[in-house]
């Protein structure tokens, strides 16, 4: 809704269709979208995790799925496979991996070297919980990253199953403190220190 409000957008927003920062630049006003580049930065930063050439699946379509989407393609992933609950949003998401994206199915999960979950499924779950989950913890393993953003709870259902199936587990306070330190750096000029943003977040 803020988008026809300013002077520019960077080619992820535009591409994005939506900004998450407004920074002024030189006069102008520039909307900007960091929610998937926060995602691939931790990975690298937090994790020592390079997305190039991984197989990857995206749980969910909605905004932050986007965004993940694109990050991912655009971060050399060689399959970004998009599972959704409603197909034409599926649709829509994939297609901003180019060349590398396509709607997946459950049975795209077991393959994958990176998971994400964008759905909501989760959020709000009882701390300990084992459901509700967005996909069959049948199809994870030894081997993958599993990634929830979800970050309410933490610890969410998803990634303890995950984790007791020898999967790698992150969650979702990583992307969040990336992509504020990002607009952080825009803003300011610097560059925060992110392992005292994680700290705040975590505590
Ligand atoms: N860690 C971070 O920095 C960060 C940043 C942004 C968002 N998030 C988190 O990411 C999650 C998604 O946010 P969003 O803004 O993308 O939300 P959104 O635009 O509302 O999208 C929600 C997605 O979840 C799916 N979904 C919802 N309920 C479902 C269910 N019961 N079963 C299967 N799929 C279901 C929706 O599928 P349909 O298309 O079928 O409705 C849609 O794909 C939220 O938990 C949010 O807190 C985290």
């Amino acid at each position: 809704a803020v988008i026809p409000h300013l002077d520019e957008v960077t080619p992820t927003a535009a591409a994005l269709g939506a900004v998450n920062s407004i920074s002024w630049v030189e006069g102008a006003l520039v909307g900007h979208n960091t929610d998937g580049h926060g995602l691939v930065r931790s990975l690298r930063v937090d994790e020592g995790l390079e997305v190039s050439g991984s197989r990857c699946v995206v749980l969910g379509a909605g905004g932050a799925a986007r965004a993940v989407v694109h990050a991912l393609a655009e971060a050399g992933a060689s399959d970004v496979a998009v599972v959704n609950r409603t197909a034409s949003a599926a649709e829509v998401a994939a297609g901003l991996a180019g060349a590398v994206g396509r709607v997946g199915e459950a049975a795209d999960v077991a393959p994958a070297d990176l998971v994400v979950n964008a759905t909501s499924v989760g959020m709000g779950a009882e701390a300990g919980s084992t459901s509700p989950l967005p996909v069959d913890p049948g199809r994870l393993g030894p081997g993958q990253v599993v990634v929830d953003l979800v970050y309410q709870p933490l610890r969410t259902p998803l990634l303890t199953v995950a984790a007791e199936r020898g999967a790698r587990c992150v969650d979702g306070l990583g992307m969040l403190v990336h992509q504020a330190a990002l607009t952080i750096e825009r803003w300011t000029g610097t560059d925060p220190d992110v392992s005292v943003m994680a700290r705040a977040a975590r505590s």
